[in-house]
């Protein structure tokens, strides 16, 4: 379904990623792109802003995830690979598509609809510590999306919502102006990504403090693991699979034959927590090994990572131009 489509990803900064994250947005990200035909994948940098404001975290945070992208097979070759704030247009784009944003669209927006929810529960005023910026990021994103005439941006449930503001946003300039100005895009909803379990059995989320990290040495790796929650029962009591935890956590990541070793020996009363445990560590360390000796190689070695980032700008500025320039002369007139 992607031969032939220009696909658009955006991630944002948010820091080392985990299990959870390779396995239910990087992995998938990545193996679509190269599926497509057109991929353009960026970082969020100028969304991240609205939330951190020092600028150290933000570069580490940004490096982080590119260095992450790079690591777990992201080809900038195939990929167009840059950042937000490298290609200036989408900010004029932006500007453009305001005027034709609803203001009703932005209060309706989830991102900022929770904020307040939270402040009403908090009894604090409804827009406490809510900047522009959070406000109206669905039309930044709208111009993410519009400036390289996406057709399919591949989402979670919580961005579909995103996807049709940028679609009706799009709609309503091609309608006042008469012409196709703008590409409507469509989301692909990543219905079958499985959300992969923390170590105390939530979902695996940073702001759980649960997670199984991707790219420490193996002795944090281990810890995590050795931390999966576990029940008393003894080693050579039979176990349903399914009632295990360190069971539910392998499943996102262990081959058929593996899983099914596991399975039978935890029926059978012949592993105990600890075999499972050491298990499921060899299958995690397996599949990064290669990915996290990349990773440590671009974090040492960023100037390449800037050139490449560089080179993938160069490469989407005179896209965004061409639409800047279709937007302009209908909107000023030629
Ligand atoms: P966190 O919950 O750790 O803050 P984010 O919200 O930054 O993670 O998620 C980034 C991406 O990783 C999202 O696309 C999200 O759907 C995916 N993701 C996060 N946690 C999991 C998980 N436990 N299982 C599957 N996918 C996940
Ligand atoms: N809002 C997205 C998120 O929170 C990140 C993002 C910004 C994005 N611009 C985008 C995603 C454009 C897809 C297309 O994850």
């Amino acid at each position: 379904m992607f031969d032939k489509k220009t696909v658009l990803t955006g991630v944002k900064p948010t820091g080392t990623p985990h299990l959870g994250n390779y396995l239910g947005a990087i992995m998938p990200a990545i193996e679509m792109g190269n599926k497509a035909e057109n991929h353009y994948m960026f970082i969020a940098d100028y969304h991240a802003i609205n939330a951190e404001k020092d600028p150290l975290v933000l570069k580490q945070k940004i490096k982080e995830v590119a260095c992450t992208y790079l690591a777990l097979g992201l080809n900038p070759n195939h990929s167009v690979f840059y950042r937000q704030s490298d290609i200036p247009e989408i900010l004029e784009i932006t500007t453009i598509l305001y005027a034709y944003t609803p203001k009703g669209f932005m209060n309706k927006a989830h991102a900022y609809k929770a904020c307040v929810d939270k402040n009403r529960e908090a009894g604090k005023p409804d827009d406490d510590g809510i900047n522009m910026g959070l406000y109206t990021y669905p039309t930044l994103m709208a111009a993410d999306i519009l400036s390289f005439d996406t057709d399919i941006v591949p989402v979670g449930k919580d961005q579909v919502q995103h996807v049709e503001i940028a679609r009706d946003i799009a709609g309503a300039i091609n309608a006042h102006y008469g012409k196709d100005l703008l590409h409507l895009p469509e989301y692909y909803l990543k219905e079958n990504v499985e959300i992969v379990p923390g170590v105390d059995g939530r979902k695996m989320s940073k702001s759980y403090g649960n997670i199984i990290p991707l790219f420490d040495d193996d002795k944090t790796i281990k810890k995590a693991v050795f931390s999966v929650v576990t029940d008393s029962r003894p080693m050579d009591e039979p176990k349903d699979p399914e009632s295990v935890m360190v069971y539910e956590i392998y499943k996102a990541i262990a081959t058929p034959e593996q899983l099914k070793e596991m399975a039978d020996g935890l029926r059978e009363g012949r592993l105990g927590y600890g075999h499972v445990k050491n298990m499921l560590l060899d299958a995690i360390i397996n599949e990064i090994k290669e990915p996290r000796e990349k990773y440590n190689y671009y974090m040492a070695h960023y100037e390449e990572v800037e050139a490449m980032l560089q080179e993938g700008a160069a490469k989407a500025r005179p896209v965004a131009q061409q639409t800047l320039k279709r937007l302009k002369d209908a909107v000023f007139g030629k």
